[in-house]
């Protein structure tokens, strides 16, 4: 990845479904002055994506794609990345996966986080699957994204023990958190 020259951030864009805790918790980090990268557009496949909302608090624009032809979708979001001088895109609870002509726009460029210890339990249900095989440790993974799912280049992993009084609920939570630390570091690494 290119280093940092100068003060200019890199312009990033965050994809999101879902709650948004990452993306909050990415753009506070942006707003930092050490930090690499700054947020300029937040991208969703649903309208439903609570974490839109803070799109209109840190007052970043959000657009919304809904993917129903995906070749096109994908065209109309590589114009608007291209319009807006993206060169980095945050995948935080994005559920949907991107074509590999996409991926290749954006070689290197696109990182992701995931709910585990990769390359164990690669796509949904992460706590659950660890807590039935009794695993010791779960995490969680930030890593470069690649064509195959949950399978690109390993940027860093945080874990934790998985104690007795752990459910799948208990865990997530907890490694949430700890997915708040991972990424903004994760960045941090990639550009420094
Ligand atoms: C996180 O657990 C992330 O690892 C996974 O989806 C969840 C998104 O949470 N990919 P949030 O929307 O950032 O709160």
């Amino acid at each position: 990845m290119e280093k940092l020259t100068g003060l200019k951030k890199i312009k990033t864009a965050v994809f999101i479904s879902g709650a948004g805790s990452n993306l909050k918790n990415i753009i506070k980090f942006s707003k930092i002055k050490k930090s690499p990268i700054s947020i300029n557009l937040i991208i969703s496949n649903t309208h439903l994506a609570k974490g839109l909302r803070f799109a209109d608090q840190f007052k970043i624009q959000k657009k919304l794609f809904n993917f129903k032809n995906f070749k096109n979708t994908e065209r109309n979001i590589l114009l608007l990345l291209k319009k807006k001088k993206i060169k980095f895109i945050c995948l935080a609870g994005f559920m949907r996966i991107l074509s590999k002509e996409f991926i290749k726009k954006f070689d290197g460029k696109i990182i992701n986080i995931h709910p585990s210890l990769l390359p164990k339990y690669k796509g949904l249900n992460t706590h659950i699957r660890a807590i039935r095989n009794n695993d010791k440790f779960a995490g969680c993974t930030a890593h470069y994204v690649s064509a195959k799912l949950d399978s690109g280049k390993i940027i860093l992993q945080k874990k934790i023990k998985i104690t007795t009084k752990d459910n799948p609920t208990s865990l997530a939570k907890k490694i949430l958190k700890l997915e708040h630390k991972l990424y903004p570091t994760a960045i941090m690494k990639i550009f420094n």
